[in-house]
Protein backbone atom coordinates (compact mmCIF):
# COMPACT_ATOMS: atom_id res chain seq x y z
CA UNK A 1 0.00 0.00 0.00
CA UNK A 2 1.68 3.37 -1.05
CA UNK A 3 2.14 5.62 1.68
CA UNK A 4 -0.29 8.57 2.63
CA UNK A 5 1.37 11.35 1.61
CA UNK A 6 2.54 10.04 -1.95
CA UNK A 7 1.32 12.64 -4.01
CA UNK A 8 1.58 15.33 -1.49
CA UNK A 9 2.38 18.67 -3.33
CA UNK A 10 1.88 17.53 -6.23
CA UNK A 11 -1.17 18.23 -9.07
CA UNK A 12 -2.69 15.64 -11.43
CA UNK A 13 -4.61 16.57 -14.67
CA UNK A 14 -7.02 13.23 -15.32
CA UNK A 15 -9.07 13.26 -18.02
CA UNK A 16 -12.38 11.64 -18.21
CA UNK A 17 -12.37 12.39 -14.21
CA UNK A 18 -15.42 12.71 -14.07
CA UNK A 19 -16.99 9.13 -13.90
CA UNK A 20 -15.99 4.91 -14.00
CA UNK A 21 -12.32 4.78 -14.36
CA UNK A 22 -10.99 8.31 -14.29
CA UNK A 23 -12.73 8.88 -10.86
CA UNK A 24 -11.84 6.53 -9.50
CA UNK A 25 -8.16 7.19 -10.32
CA UNK A 26 -8.83 11.12 -9.39
CA UNK A 27 -9.98 9.41 -5.71
CA UNK A 28 -6.68 7.58 -5.42
CA UNK A 29 -4.52 10.22 -6.05
CA UNK A 30 -6.81 12.70 -3.81
CA UNK A 31 -6.31 10.08 -0.98
CA UNK A 32 -2.39 10.13 -1.58
CA UNK A 33 -2.55 13.66 -1.04
CA UNK A 34 -2.58 14.94 -4.63
CA UNK A 35 -4.23 17.79 -5.82
CA UNK A 36 -6.62 17.03 -8.65
CA UNK A 37 -8.04 18.60 -12.01
CA UNK A 38 -10.84 16.60 -13.50
CA UNK A 39 -11.32 17.15 -17.09
CA UNK A 40 -14.58 15.76 -18.90
CA UNK A 41 -17.42 17.32 -21.10
CA UNK A 42 -19.86 16.90 -18.86
CA UNK A 43 -19.57 20.13 -16.48
CA UNK A 44 -22.43 18.58 -13.63
CA UNK A 45 -20.42 15.29 -13.57
CA UNK A 46 -17.38 17.11 -13.06
CA UNK A 47 -19.28 19.57 -10.04
CA UNK A 48 -20.38 16.85 -8.50
CA UNK A 49 -17.21 14.86 -8.39
CA UNK A 50 -15.21 17.86 -7.07
CA UNK A 51 -18.05 18.19 -4.41
CA UNK A 52 -17.34 14.38 -3.08
CA UNK A 53 -13.46 15.12 -3.43
CA UNK A 54 -13.52 18.15 -1.33
CA UNK A 55 -16.17 16.59 1.07
CA UNK A 56 -12.93 14.54 2.02
CA UNK A 57 -10.75 16.87 2.03
CA UNK A 58 -8.95 16.68 -1.01
CA UNK A 59 -8.28 19.75 -3.52
CA UNK A 60 -10.01 19.06 -6.32
CA UNK A 61 -10.87 21.62 -8.94
CA UNK A 62 -13.79 21.22 -12.38
CA UNK A 63 -12.56 21.97 -15.89
CA UNK A 64 -14.85 21.19 -18.54
CA UNK A 65 -13.02 19.84 -21.46
CA UNK A 66 -13.22 17.92 -25.07
CA UNK A 67 -10.12 16.23 -25.55
CA UNK A 68 -10.82 16.48 -28.93
CA UNK A 69 -10.14 19.99 -29.11
CA UNK A 70 -6.73 21.18 -29.08
CA UNK A 71 -7.22 25.00 -27.41
CA UNK A 72 -9.56 23.33 -25.30
CA UNK A 73 -6.61 20.96 -23.97
CA UNK A 74 -4.47 23.98 -23.86
CA UNK A 75 -6.61 25.62 -21.34
CA UNK A 76 -7.00 22.65 -19.23
CA UNK A 77 -3.30 22.82 -18.57
CA UNK A 78 -3.36 26.47 -18.31
CA UNK A 79 -6.21 26.41 -15.63
CA UNK A 80 -4.41 23.34 -13.99
CA UNK A 81 -0.91 26.38 -13.77
CA UNK A 82 -3.04 28.52 -12.92
CA UNK A 83 -4.76 26.88 -10.05
CA UNK A 84 -2.25 24.60 -8.41
CA UNK A 85 1.15 26.25 -9.63
CA UNK A 86 2.47 22.95 -11.25
CA UNK A 87 1.65 19.71 -13.31
CA UNK A 88 3.37 16.23 -11.99
CA UNK A 89 1.13 13.97 -13.39
CA UNK A 90 -1.34 13.40 -16.35
CA UNK A 91 -3.74 10.58 -16.66
CA UNK A 92 -5.55 10.01 -19.89
CA UNK A 93 -8.72 8.34 -19.26
CA UNK A 94 -11.53 9.99 -21.41
CA UNK A 95 -12.52 7.11 -24.14
CA UNK A 96 -15.81 6.38 -26.08
CA UNK A 97 -16.24 3.24 -27.29
CA UNK A 98 -19.86 1.09 -28.77
CA UNK A 99 -20.13 -1.85 -30.50
CA UNK A 100 -20.04 -2.44 -33.99
CA UNK A 101 -19.33 -3.76 -37.03
CA UNK A 102 -16.56 -2.38 -38.95
CA UNK A 103 -18.75 -2.68 -42.37
CA UNK A 104 -21.58 -0.53 -40.69
CA UNK A 105 -19.48 1.69 -38.71
CA UNK A 106 -20.01 5.71 -40.05
CA UNK A 107 -17.27 7.38 -40.87
CA UNK A 108 -18.53 10.00 -38.08
CA UNK A 109 -18.62 7.37 -36.10
CA UNK A 110 -15.10 6.03 -36.64
CA UNK A 111 -13.76 9.67 -36.26
CA UNK A 112 -15.92 10.17 -32.89
CA UNK A 113 -13.92 7.18 -31.31
CA UNK A 114 -10.04 8.05 -32.54
CA UNK A 115 -10.42 11.81 -31.90
CA UNK A 116 -11.30 11.31 -28.91
CA UNK A 117 -8.88 7.83 -27.59
CA UNK A 118 -6.00 8.60 -29.58
CA UNK A 119 -5.72 12.12 -30.41
CA UNK A 120 -7.49 13.53 -27.18
CA UNK A 121 -4.50 11.51 -25.74
CA UNK A 122 -1.74 13.10 -27.68
CA UNK A 123 -2.87 16.67 -27.28
CA UNK A 124 -3.47 16.26 -23.39
CA UNK A 125 0.09 14.24 -23.64
CA UNK A 126 1.93 16.96 -25.93
CA UNK A 127 0.18 20.08 -23.95
CA UNK A 128 1.66 18.45 -20.65
CA UNK A 129 4.68 16.79 -21.87
CA UNK A 130 5.70 20.47 -23.28
CA UNK A 131 4.93 22.11 -19.58
CA UNK A 132 6.74 19.43 -17.84
CA UNK A 133 9.97 19.37 -19.92
CA UNK A 134 9.51 23.44 -19.13
CA UNK A 135 9.30 22.95 -15.68
CA UNK A 136 12.47 20.23 -15.46
CA UNK A 137 10.62 18.88 -12.63
CA UNK A 138 10.38 15.65 -14.00
CA UNK A 139 6.65 14.35 -14.50
CA UNK A 140 4.66 10.86 -14.80
CA UNK A 141 2.27 9.96 -17.58
CA UNK A 142 -0.33 6.89 -17.86
CA UNK A 143 -3.06 5.71 -20.33
CA UNK A 144 -5.43 3.99 -19.56
CA UNK A 145 -5.74 0.95 -22.78
CA UNK A 146 -7.47 -2.07 -23.70
CA UNK A 147 -5.75 -5.54 -24.33
CA UNK A 148 -7.65 -5.62 -27.70
CA UNK A 149 -5.18 -2.88 -28.90
CA UNK A 150 -2.83 -6.17 -29.31
CA UNK A 151 -5.28 -9.06 -29.69
CA UNK A 152 -7.67 -6.84 -31.50
CA UNK A 153 -11.33 -6.89 -30.81
CA UNK A 154 -14.20 -7.40 -32.90
CA UNK A 155 -17.08 -5.32 -33.23
CA UNK A 156 -14.54 -2.12 -31.64
CA UNK A 157 -12.25 -1.82 -34.81
CA UNK A 158 -12.34 2.58 -34.00
CA UNK A 159 -11.25 1.50 -30.13
CA UNK A 160 -8.64 -1.39 -30.69
CA UNK A 161 -7.14 0.98 -33.93
CA UNK A 162 -7.18 3.93 -31.29
CA UNK A 163 -5.85 2.72 -28.34
CA UNK A 164 -3.20 0.38 -30.49
CA UNK A 165 -2.26 3.70 -31.56
CA UNK A 166 -1.95 5.04 -27.75
CA UNK A 167 0.03 1.91 -26.89
CA UNK A 168 2.57 3.20 -29.81
CA UNK A 169 2.56 6.68 -28.46
CA UNK A 170 3.20 5.32 -24.73
CA UNK A 171 6.41 3.16 -25.55
CA UNK A 172 7.63 6.12 -28.39
CA UNK A 173 7.31 9.17 -25.51
CA UNK A 174 8.95 6.87 -23.13
CA UNK A 175 12.06 6.77 -24.55
CA UNK A 176 12.17 10.14 -26.40
CA UNK A 177 10.67 12.05 -23.01
CA UNK A 178 12.82 9.91 -20.29
CA UNK A 179 16.51 12.42 -20.78
CA UNK A 180 13.66 15.24 -19.30
CA UNK A 181 12.93 12.73 -16.32
CA UNK A 182 9.65 11.91 -17.77
CA UNK A 183 7.52 8.47 -17.42
CA UNK A 184 5.16 7.51 -19.61
CA UNK A 185 3.53 4.40 -19.14
CA UNK A 186 -0.33 2.49 -19.81
CA UNK A 187 -2.12 0.92 -17.77
CA UNK A 188 -4.45 -2.14 -19.38
CA UNK A 189 -7.76 -2.85 -17.65
CA UNK A 190 -9.73 -5.68 -18.09
CA UNK A 191 -13.74 -5.55 -18.49
CA UNK A 192 -14.36 -3.28 -15.84
CA UNK A 193 -17.86 -2.30 -13.98
CA UNK A 194 -18.08 1.25 -14.84
CA UNK A 195 -21.47 2.77 -15.46
CA UNK A 196 -19.93 3.88 -19.08
CA UNK A 197 -19.10 0.46 -19.62
CA UNK A 198 -21.93 -1.47 -18.83
CA UNK A 199 -23.58 -0.91 -21.83
CA UNK A 200 -21.37 -3.00 -23.76
CA UNK A 201 -22.27 -6.54 -21.92
CA UNK A 202 -26.05 -5.84 -21.06
CA UNK A 203 -26.95 -8.46 -23.05
CA UNK A 204 -27.21 -11.69 -21.01
CA UNK A 205 -25.36 -14.20 -22.94
CA UNK A 206 -22.79 -11.26 -23.76
CA UNK A 207 -22.19 -10.81 -20.40
CA UNK A 208 -22.07 -14.36 -19.60
CA UNK A 209 -19.18 -15.39 -22.49
CA UNK A 210 -17.44 -12.26 -21.24
CA UNK A 211 -17.45 -13.62 -17.39
CA UNK A 212 -16.48 -16.99 -18.72
CA UNK A 213 -13.65 -15.43 -20.74
CA UNK A 214 -11.89 -14.13 -17.41
CA UNK A 215 -9.67 -16.36 -15.51
CA UNK A 216 -10.76 -15.50 -11.93
CA UNK A 217 -14.21 -15.33 -12.77
CA UNK A 218 -15.44 -11.67 -12.05
CA UNK A 219 -15.29 -8.13 -13.31
CA UNK A 220 -12.38 -5.22 -12.14
CA UNK A 221 -13.29 -3.04 -10.24
CA UNK A 222 -12.65 0.83 -10.87
CA UNK A 223 -10.42 0.76 -7.41
CA UNK A 224 -8.57 -1.44 -8.56
CA UNK A 225 -7.50 -0.25 -11.92
CA UNK A 226 -7.05 2.90 -9.82
CA UNK A 227 -4.20 0.98 -7.56
CA UNK A 228 -2.74 -0.09 -10.19
CA UNK A 229 -2.34 3.32 -12.23
CA UNK A 230 -1.34 5.34 -8.66
CA UNK A 231 1.63 2.75 -8.53
CA UNK A 232 2.82 3.60 -11.97
CA UNK A 233 2.64 7.16 -10.70
CA UNK A 234 3.82 6.86 -7.54
CA UNK A 235 7.71 6.27 -6.96
CA UNK A 236 7.65 3.11 -6.36
CA UNK A 237 7.80 2.64 -10.26
CA UNK A 238 10.62 5.26 -10.41
CA UNK A 239 12.05 2.60 -12.73
CA UNK A 240 8.91 1.38 -14.80
CA UNK A 241 9.14 3.40 -18.38
CA UNK A 242 7.15 2.82 -21.49
CA UNK A 243 5.22 -0.34 -20.07
CA UNK A 244 1.82 -1.35 -20.16
CA UNK A 245 0.45 -2.73 -16.93
CA UNK A 246 -2.23 -5.02 -18.13
CA UNK A 247 -4.73 -5.51 -15.10
CA UNK A 248 -7.37 -7.85 -16.14
CA UNK A 249 -7.89 -10.88 -14.15
CA UNK A 250 -5.68 -13.21 -16.80
CA UNK A 251 -8.36 -12.48 -19.30
CA UNK A 252 -6.25 -11.68 -22.14
CA UNK A 253 -3.97 -14.76 -21.82
CA UNK A 254 -6.94 -17.17 -21.70
CA UNK A 255 -8.31 -15.76 -24.71
CA UNK A 256 -10.07 -18.57 -26.63
CA UNK A 257 -9.77 -21.11 -23.76
CA UNK A 258 -11.76 -22.95 -21.31
C1 LIG B 1 -23.31 2.90 -34.06
C2 LIG B 1 -22.91 5.01 -33.19
C3 LIG B 1 -23.25 4.54 -31.88
C4 LIG B 1 -23.64 3.16 -31.74
C5 LIG B 1 -22.68 6.63 -31.75
N1 LIG B 1 -22.56 6.29 -33.03
N2 LIG B 1 -23.08 5.58 -31.00
N3 LIG B 1 -22.94 4.20 -34.26
N4 LIG B 1 -23.64 2.39 -32.85
N5 LIG B 1 -23.98 2.65 -30.55
C6 LIG B 1 -22.19 7.15 -34.14
C7 LIG B 1 -23.25 8.19 -34.34
O1 LIG B 1 -24.33 7.68 -35.11
C8 LIG B 1 -22.48 9.29 -35.09
O2 LIG B 1 -22.31 8.96 -36.45
C9 LIG B 1 -21.10 9.20 -34.44
O3 LIG B 1 -21.02 7.90 -33.84
C10 LIG B 1 -20.90 10.25 -33.40
O4 LIG B 1 -21.92 10.09 -32.43
P1 LIG B 1 -22.26 11.25 -31.39
O5 LIG B 1 -23.17 10.71 -30.36
O6 LIG B 1 -22.63 12.50 -32.11
O7 LIG B 1 -20.80 11.53 -30.83
P2 LIG B 1 -20.36 12.02 -29.45
O8 LIG B 1 -21.40 12.81 -28.73
O9 LIG B 1 -19.07 12.65 -29.69
O10 LIG B 1 -20.18 10.65 -28.62
C11 LIG B 1 -19.03 9.89 -28.70
C12 LIG B 1 -19.37 8.46 -28.38
C13 LIG B 1 -20.07 8.36 -27.05
C14 LIG B 1 -18.12 7.62 -28.39
C15 LIG B 1 -20.28 7.95 -29.50
O11 LIG B 1 -20.54 7.04 -26.85
C16 LIG B 1 -19.23 8.77 -25.90
O12 LIG B 1 -18.75 9.88 -25.80
N6 LIG B 1 -19.03 7.90 -24.93
C17 LIG B 1 -18.20 8.20 -23.77
C18 LIG B 1 -18.39 7.20 -22.76
C19 LIG B 1 -17.99 5.84 -23.22
O13 LIG B 1 -18.22 5.45 -24.36
N7 LIG B 1 -17.42 5.09 -22.33
C20 LIG B 1 -17.11 3.73 -22.65
C21 LIG B 1 -15.73 3.55 -22.32
S1 LIG B 1 -15.55 1.88 -21.84
P3 LIG B 1 -23.28 9.50 -37.63
O14 LIG B 1 -22.71 8.88 -38.85
O15 LIG B 1 -24.65 8.99 -37.31
O16 LIG B 1 -23.17 11.01 -37.60
C22 LIG B 1 -14.38 1.27 -22.78
C23 LIG B 1 -13.90 -0.04 -22.28
C24 LIG B 1 -14.00 -1.10 -23.26
O17 LIG B 1 -13.94 1.84 -23.70
C25 LIG B 1 -13.30 -2.34 -22.77
C26 LIG B 1 -13.98 -3.59 -23.20
C27 LIG B 1 -13.26 -4.83 -22.75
Amino acid sequence: MLPEKTFEDQVAIVTGGGSGIGLAVATEIARLGGAVVLAGRKPERLDAAVADLTALGAKALAQPTDVRQPEQVDALVEAALAWGGRVDMLVNSAAGNFLVDADQLSVNGWLAVVNTVLNGSFFCTRAVGREMIKAQRGGRIVSIVASYAWTGGPHTVHSASAKAGVVAMTRTLAVEWARHGLRVNAVCPGPTDTEGARPLWQEPAAHRRLLDSIPVGRFARAEEIAQATTYLLSPYADYVNGEVFVIDGGEWLGKGLS
